[in-house]
């Protein structure tokens, strides 16, 4: 077999064969099929598309590119959660500690930025020390331990699609159902979880625009994952708008750490009530949502969720002083707070042309590697809906230069439209 003859069949609208698909995969990881090779056959997929037997086959090769963990003997039932990419969506930082320290074990596999979406291996990177790549052993050990673990794919876990992950980010070949399903349901079956809830993001600021595209990929995963001997739950959430108010590595962190030490913006908190709920209902720690959503709340009020991220940070090597003075993490000198042009009703406020502005600013990649710049982004002010008053702050912008200060006020006022009819306030969830 030939990789290119495997690019080739995808050019040209082939179904393929899972010895192909697993060939391809298996070259990928020891480094056989070089980037080049691997960008030219994701847009091909991208292009033209897979079955849901290829998606399948394609999930589980990159499953088992690495270690498949069990974590039967480690937990009771091992529950995970992830979502599907959005600007703002620094979740995991806050329903992870929730639900561990509602005693339900959880240890997850998470993403870097990808295109305009940032990830929560990024955002946990901008507190200094913090090792996203563990062992097998060292996964297990700290699972065991303190009950949670946030991580990302190494050489031992799912590493076919950390090099799929760094190549989509940056050769457009982000949005495609067979490769954001088989990405996302491959960790979650390599890390070992029982059942898992998935945050499907619909919406402007999201890789799937419309409620049609948000179901088909949520279908496809939960198919996978029954197969795979899953439990799935998904939920479709709203993506029209960031989640919360900072967009930006550092930023979000400190946001994520407020929410923790229970304040934060209302929409994130109930966002992460209602996930963290959902995963303490599929973990059997409570027989109902209502009595999950309680639970949850008392981590927050009762500083066991702080006490619990606190407890993470300091075992993947994390300095504790950043997150116990969220302060001192990186912040960009060049800050703008830019006001309302004129009075109205905020009818949008676009996520995607925000996400797209942070990764200009340097909080995300243009070329695979290259380092970010944790303190830069914005912290919007205000949410769709809202009366506005002209020349109330609008959003603040952190960037590390005058010019990309002076751009990122432009691209982001424009992504702001004030009309004068009122506005209804935007679901967080859709089903
Ligand atoms: N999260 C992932 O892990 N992969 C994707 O493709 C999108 C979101």
């Amino acid at each position: 077999m030939r990789p290119v003859d495997i690019i080739i069949k995808k050019r040209d609208r082939g179904e393929l064969t899972r010895e192909e698909i697993n060939f391809f995969i298996k070259g990928l990881t020891d480094g056989s099929i070089p980037d080049y090779q691997a960008a030219s056959w994701l847009m091909a997929v991208l292009l033209n598309g897979m079955t849901a037997r290829e998606t399948t086959d394609l999930t589980l090769a990159m499953a088992n590119s690495g270690e498949v963990l069990d974590m039967s003997h480690v937990v009771k039932i091992a529950v995970d959660k992830h979502s599907t990419g959005g600007v703002g969506d620094k979740t995991s930082l806050v329903v992870l500690p929730i639900v561990a320290a509602a005693g339900l074990p959880v240890a997850k596999m998470s993403g870097r930025g990808l295109g305009f979406s940032g990830g929560t291996l990024d955002k946990l990177e901008s507190i200094p020390g913090y090792r996203v790549n563990l062992s097998t052993e060292e996964f297990e050990t700290q699972l065991k331990n303190i009950g949670v673990v946030l991580c990302g794919q190494s050489k031992d876990l799912a590493p076919a699609d950390g090099k799929l992950y760094a190549l989509r980010d940056v050769s457009g070949t982000v949005q495609s159902i067979p490769l954001i399903a088989s990405s996302v349901m491959s960790k979650k079956i390599a890390g070992g979880s029982q059942a898992v809830v998935l945050d499907v993001k619909v919406g402007d600021g999201a890789f799937m625009k419309t409620l049609a595209e948000a179901r088909e990929l949520a279908t496809l995963m939960t198919q996978i994952g029954e197969l795979a001997g899953r439990k799935v739950t998904c939920l479709l959430s709203g993506m029209d708008q960031p989640l919360g108010c900072a967009v930006g590595n550092a930023l979000e962190v400190i946001e994520a750490i407020d929410t923790l030490h229970d304040g934060g913006p209302a929409d994130f908190r109930e966002h992460c009530l209602h996930v963290a709920a959902h995963m303490l209902v599929l973990g059997e720690i409570v027989s109902a949502l209502e009595a999950g959503r309680t639970l949850a709340e008392q981590t927050l009020a009762d500083g066991s969720a702080f006490a619990k991220f606190r407890q993470l940070v300091s075992a993947q090597g994390g300095d504790v002083s950043f997150v116990d003075s969220p302060l001192k993490l990186p912040r960009a000198p060049f800050v703008e707070v830019v006001a309302a042009p004129r009075s109205g009703f905020l009818s949008q406020v676009q996520a995607q042309a925000v996400g797209e502005a942070s990764v200009d600013l340097g909080a995300g990649r243009a070329k695979k590697g290259d380092a970010l710049d944790f303190g830069v982004g914005f912290v919007i002010h205000h949410k769709v809906g809202d009366s506005i008053k002209q020349g109330q702050p609008l959003f603040t912008v952190y960037a590390s230069d005058e010019l990309k200060r002076d751009e990122a006020v432009q691209a982001v006022l424009a992504a702001h439209v004030i009309g004068d009819a009122p506005v209804s306030p935007l679901p967080l969830f859709y089903e």
